[in-house]
């Protein structure tokens, strides 16, 4: 259930994504405002195809306020969102580490959302965590679900405290990803292929990976042992990888880290 109205401060690459996302999932452009002081030439070019209103001098208040600025920029951005908050306006806000109690207290707005997408929403792919303050309706939680699964799963926290956990594994976890495949590329060239080849063959093996994942319900787990012949080759790399301090371990520290950097970078 889409709102019936809804205003994007903020047309970067999250704020933009979501846009183009929210757009081919037939939110009414008419009744769509965004604001941004100097638009990218993708995000004016976005509302220019659709004919949603960018940076209008009077906006109307909407039913959704997103806001999407660098967590850095609400400080700047406060003035100009506070008139853009009625009573039963439902603020949905992606920064990183802004709480709820904290932008509840600088918008003067009792109902938020606070969510933290990650980048493959750019590709319509992502992995949201959202968690709502005690004055977000039923209804209100609704549009904000159906809003943010535009780009991907949504994943709804019952205590803003998890947010943290959440960043640590689908906020921060595509570069992860990313650097997995620098290594298979890089121990690839160290047992002797070509560098380019290593590089297209890791990426394209994490990609494939990725897309099998997506397309077969069975546990990653599961997936794993089809493909590991006992005494083969699989076996005798997973044998290196699942030791005691192999990935599992390593990933659990690395897990660990990020979530302590989140805590210590929230307001
Ligand atoms: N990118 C990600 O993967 C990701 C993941 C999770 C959460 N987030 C969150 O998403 C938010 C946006 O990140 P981003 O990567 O999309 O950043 P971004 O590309 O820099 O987008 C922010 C946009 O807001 C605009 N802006 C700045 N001040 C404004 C104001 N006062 N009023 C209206 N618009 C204003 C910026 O314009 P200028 O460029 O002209 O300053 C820019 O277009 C951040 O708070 C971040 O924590 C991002």
């Amino acid at each position: 259930m889409l709102p019936p109205s809804l205003t994007l401060v903020g047309a970067g690459k999250m704020g933009g994504a979501m846009l183009a996302g929210w757009l081919r999932a037939g939110l009414d452009p008419a009744r769509t405002i965004v604001i941004d002081p100097l638009p990218s030439a993708e995000a004016g070019a976005l509302c220019g195809a659709h004919g949603v209103a960018l940076n209008p001098s009077a906006p109307a208040i909407s039913d959704v306020l997103v806001v999407a600025v660098k967590p850095q920029g609400l400080s700047e951005a406060v003035p100009a969102l506070v008139p853009l908050i009625g009573p039963n306006t439902l603020v949905i806000s992606i920064l990183a580490g802004k709480t709820i109690a904290d932008l509840s207290a600088r918008l003067s707005a009792p109902a938020i959302v606070r969510a933290m997408p990650n980048l493959p929403a750019s590709v319509g792919r992502g992995a949201t965590g959202a968690v709502a303050s005690a004055a977000v309706s039923s209804r209100q939680r609704e549009q904000a679900d159906a809003l943010l699964a535009c780009v991907g799963l949504v994943e709804w926290l019952d205590e803003e405290a998890l947010i943290d956990a959440l960043t640590a594994v689908s906020g921060s976890g595509p570069a992860y990803v990313f650097h997995l495949v620098e290594a298979l590329a890089d121990a690839g060239r160290a047992a002797g292929l070509p560098r380019e080849m290593a590089d297209r063959l890791s990426r394209a093996t994490v990609a494939g990976a990725g897309a099998l994942l997506d397309a077969d319900p069975r546990e990653a787990a599961q997936l794993r042992k089809d493909v590991t012949s006992p005494g083969g080759t699989t076996a005798e790399a997973l044998g290196v990888l699942m030791r005691e301090d192999g990935l599992a371990s390593l990933m659990r520290e690395a897990v660990a880290a990020a979530k302590r950097r989140a805590g210590e970078l929230s307001d």
